[in-house]
């Protein structure tokens, strides 16, 4: 499975106003890939992830998944690429804070109607170390747990592609090499492609290949 970027540009706001947060971009990912994106604050990444993931379309240029063009899907189409192929951890995390960690997993999987999510969750949330607080709620957990448990999410409906923004942004140095950790074998044994936003270097490095992104362009 792979989601390939082609010239893609885009453009926010419209007119005077209009400025233009990623150029001429050309980027393909795939199973089993770990890159890592870097570049500083302001430069493109997440707007870059998230055309990736098929949560925003391009201004000018092609997005194709698995040699298909996505130019002129409906939001419905769209969503069903990202049910089907792609798991997304964002930059904040995004939990329902009234909700277990089980039924922050189960959600999306409920609202997509696939058979049997309790176990998908579940299982999900086992992979990342939270099988034991199911019921837990993410008041009740640290940084690092909640981040997991966002992990977890993007993991449940068995993604070929998980694109992750800065999932070790805030968290103290030990708990992002587990996180980290944890990705590099969902990586080697279930040739996850993983796409990681970070400004860390060290995170950076722990990746396969690394993409520079500086105003919007890729070096
Ligand atoms: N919805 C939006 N409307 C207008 N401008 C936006 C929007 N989203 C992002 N931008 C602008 O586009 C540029 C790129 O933003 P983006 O979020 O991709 O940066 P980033 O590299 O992820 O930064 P950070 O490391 O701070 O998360 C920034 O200048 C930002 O202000
Ligand atoms: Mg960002």
């Amino acid at each position: 499975m792979n989601i390939q970027l082609e010239r893609v540009s885009k453009a926010y706001g419209q007119g005077d106003a209009q400025f233009w947060a990623l150029r001429d971009v050309t980027f393909t990912a795939s199973s089993g890939d770990f890159v890592s994106i870097v570049g500083p604050s302001g430069s493109g990444k997440s707007t870059m992830l998230h055309i990736l993931g098929c949560l925003d379309q391009p201004t000018e240029g092609a997005v194709s998944v698995d040699g298909h063009p996505t130019t002129g899907l409906s939001d419905r189409q769209m969503s069903g690429i990202r049910r089907d192929h792609i798991g997304f951890v964002f930059q904040q995390y995004f939990l329902n804070q009234s909700m277990t960690t089980l039924q922050n997993v189960l959600l999306p999987l409920d609202l997509a109607g696939v058979k049997g999510g309790r176990e998908k969750a579940a299982a999900a949330l086992d992979v990342v170390g939270l099988g034991g607080r199911l019921r837990s709620y993410p008041t009740e957990l640290s940084g690092g747990e909640q981040q997991r448990c966002a992990i977890a999410r993007a993991l449940a409906n068995m993604p070929s592609l998980l694109l992750a923004d800065e999932p070790t942004g805030s968290l103290d140095s030990k708990t992002g090499k587990n996180v980290l950790e944890m990705m590099v074998s969902l990586n080697q044994e279930r040739d996850l492609g993983i796409v990681i936003v970070t400004h860390d270097e060290a995170v950076a490095q722990t990746a396969d290949t690394t993409v520079h992104v500086l105003d919007g362009r890729i070096s």
